[in-house]
This record gives structure tokens, sequence and C-alpha cells, in this order.
């Protein structure tokens, strides 16, 4: 069995890469990523010198590349997870977004059709999405498979596009697609652009946390190893054709989130309790910001048998233990442009 991961140095990849590499010794994995400021081979450090494992640096968005990757390596599947990931900045620059989420992935899908060609019956494309794609929910309700897409920022507008030409390719020249929509993911490696691990390293700088709106914006949080074991359980028994969702089944509004956050943090830092939610700063919310998400994982769970294996409160506090023994990864990836992002994004504070 011959794998493509795509976006396997970034936050969810590597540890999908890791999940694989790892389970099964006798596949062999490559891991496609043209390493964006998001990609960081330090993600893989422990895995690299595995004899199955191969890094190929790439771009999705080059058609012919991956045409020629495909006819020389003959891929049995493909997990794909590149793509520009972050709302904010897919609302400083949508164009990026549209290039790699929707033309990478129909390139991939081009690809994937000319190697496979009729030749399908052991093949499989597995596509990567988000809860997001379904737009935003009131207080009450869930997003289950059946829920109409409405994105609303250019990311999920994006992620909802790449969805649609996957059940294209299944509907059309009878690809064998299979996609799943998770909601939020915490834990190692992660950029510190997204709320936690941002938090996490103002908190560890003594610096503003820069909550949006109110706070009162819900997420459902899973942690990340509890994602890759759902992948693993979805390339290899979901049926093709068809979509699950992905969720921890916990929900938390922004401010309560950051408060707990705060809590374990003044812990494990030896801080007076309440020093880091002094820290809490709230600024302008950010455009078009969607209230909650909340998912509905009861299809995968009776289908499939998947649960997640960690409590949030568990989770979280792996997740910052990670963080505090690995202070040399975040000022790597802390360094450079990420100060001229964190200028142009959030400006003095
Ligand atoms: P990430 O930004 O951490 O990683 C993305 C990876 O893709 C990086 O390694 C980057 O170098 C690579 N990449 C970007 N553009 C590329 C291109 N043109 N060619 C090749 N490689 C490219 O993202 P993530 O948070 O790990 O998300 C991975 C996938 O999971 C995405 O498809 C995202 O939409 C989806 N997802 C993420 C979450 C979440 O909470 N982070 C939740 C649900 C779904
Ligand atoms: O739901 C799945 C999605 O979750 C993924 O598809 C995306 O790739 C991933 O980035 C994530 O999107 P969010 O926009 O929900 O995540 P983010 O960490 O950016 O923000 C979480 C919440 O925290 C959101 O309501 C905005 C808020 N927030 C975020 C940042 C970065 C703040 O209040 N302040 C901040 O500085």
């Amino acid at each position: 069995m011959h794998i493509l991961i795509t976006g396997g140095a970034g936050f969810i990849g590597s540890h999908v890469v890791r999940h694989f590499l790892n389970r099964y010794p006798s596949y062999t994995i490559t891991n496609l990523d043209n390493l964006t400021y998001a990609g960081n081979l330090a993600n893989l450090t422990d895995v690299e010198c595995l004899p199955n494992y191969r890094f190929v640096k790439g771009d999705i968005t080059d058609g012919d590349f991956l045409m020629r990757l495909f006819e020389e390596q003959r891929f049995d599947g493909v997990i794909h997870l590149a793509a520009e990931s972050h709302v904010d900045r897919s609302i400083a620059n949508p164009t990026a977004f549209v290039l790699t989420n929707v033309l990478g992935t129909v390139n991939l899908l081009n690809a994937a059709r000319a190697s496979w060609q009729s030749n399908v019956a052991d093949k499989r494309f597995y596509h990567i999405s988000t809860d997001e794609v379904y737009g935003s929910l009131g207080n009450e309700g869930m997003f289950s498979e059946k829920t109409p897409y409405d994105p609303h920022s250019p990311y999920s507008a994006s992620k909802a596009s790449s969805d649609h030409f996957v059940r294209a390719w299944h509907d059309t020249f009878g690809l064998p697609a299979v996609i799943s929509n998770c909601s939020n993911n915490y834990g190692s490696f992660q950029f510190p652009e997204k709320l936690i691990p941002l938090f996490i390293n103002n908190i560890i700088q003594n610096k503003p946390l820069p909550v949006y709106g109110k706070g009162d914006n819900i997420r459902d949080w899973l942690w990340v190893v509890d994602h890759a074991q759902a992948i693993d359980v979805i390339y290899h028994r979901g049926q093709t054709g068809e979509t699950y969702n992905i969720g921890g089944n916990n929900e938390w509004s922004n401010i309560d989130l950051i408060r707990l956050l705060c809590r374990i943090m003044d812990a494990k830092l030896g801080r007076v309790a309440g020093t880091s939610e002094k820290l809490v700063t709230y600024v302008a919310d950010r455009a078009g910001h969607d209230l909650r998400y909340a998912i509905d994982s009861s299809k995968l769970q009776r289908e499939l048998g998947w649960v997640p294996s960690v409590t949030f409160e568990k989770g979280l506090m792996l997740t910052v233990d990670w963080y505090l023994s690995n202070t040399g990864w975040l000022s790597n990836v802390t360094s450079g442009s990420y100060q001229h992002y964190y200028q142009e994004m959030y400006g003095g504070r």
C-alpha cells in the first residue's frame, strides 16, 4: 500500500503521517507539501528516518508536476489535507485560498483519475474538509451530513467548493472518493495563529489575548490525535461516495475556553491565579464571524465505531504541557515572517 498524504508537514497532516507510519509499518507513506509558513518538517523529526517514509516538496497548484508524480509513484490512495487553513488570512488574501484549496484539489483529482483510469477497485481518494462549509448555527441544533452548505468566509467557501469538486469527480468519473468534515482541532504542532496556540504563546510572553467581539462565539473542539484516528478508520472502512462528520461533542464559547486555558497556564507557570486572565483584551470582531459550530458525528460513531479518546480538560492539559516543553519549536515558528503577520493582524497589541 502506497499512500500519498498532502499537507503532511502541517498541523493535522503531521499527526496523520505519524499515525499511519507507526500503525502501518508495511505501508509506504509519501508526504507531499510545499512548506508554506504553516508547513514545517520539524513537526516530523521523530518519524522522518523511518524507511517507509518519503518527503516530496511540491505545490498542488502545479497540475503538470502532479501528473508526473502520480505517473512515477503509482499511489494506491490519497489523503488530501494540503490547504490554506486560516480564516483570518483568507479575509486578508482570498485568492491564495482559491488557488490551493480549489485549483489544487482539482489538480489532484485530475492526477488521481489519470493514474487510476478505470482500475479503481482498490483505490481511495480521501478529502479532508471542515465543518465550516455548513455555515453558522444559532443556539440550537447541530450540523449533520445532510445540512445544506452555507459557507461565509473565503476559507470556508474555498473548502465548500473543493468538496463539490470531489463529489463531482466521484459522480461523473467514478473516482472512489470519500469526504470528512471535522470541527476545530487542537493539540501539538499547531501554528500559533489559531486561537489555542496563539493564546498559549501570548500568555507565556505576557502579551495581550485578543478576543474577537464579545468572545461568545462557540466552537466544538477535538484533539488532533483523535482526528487522525478518525481519518484512519474512514480511510480503511468508510463507504465510497459517503461523507462523515467528525467532532468532539465538546462545545465551548471562546471566552469560557480562554478562562479555562488561563487557569491551566497560571497553574503550570506558577503564577498567581487570575494573572493570565488579566491579559484578555476585547478587539474588533472578525468580519463575517460564524456564531456557532456543533458537529453531529453519530453516523461515524454508529457505522464505524469511532469515539474521541480524551476529555477536553485532559487534551488541553496535554497540549499546554507540549507547548511548554517545546518552546524551541514555538520560537522557531514565531521568528521572521510571523512578526510581520502579527503586526498586520493585531497591530501594536
Ligand atoms: P495547516 O495550515 O497547519 O497545514 C496545511 C499544510 O498544507 C502545510 O503543511 C502547508 O505547507 C501545506 N500546503 C499549503 N498549500 C500547499 C500547496 N499549494 N501545495 C502543497 N502543500 C501546501 O492546516 P491544518 O490545520 O493542519 O489543516 C489541514 C486540513 O484539515 C485542511 O484541509 C483544513 O481545511 C482541514 N481542517 C482543519 C481543521 C482545523 O481545526 N485545523 C479542522 C477541520 C478541517
Ligand atoms: O471548524 C474547523 C475550522 O477551525 C478549520 O476548518 C480551520 O482550518 C481552523 O482554522 C478553525 O477555524 P476557526 O476560525 O474556528 O479557528 P480559529 O482558531 O482561528 O478561531 C477560533 C475562534 O476564536 C473563532 O471564533 C475566532 C476566535 N479568535 C481567534 C483568534 C485567532 C479570537 O477571538 N481571537 C484570535 O486572535
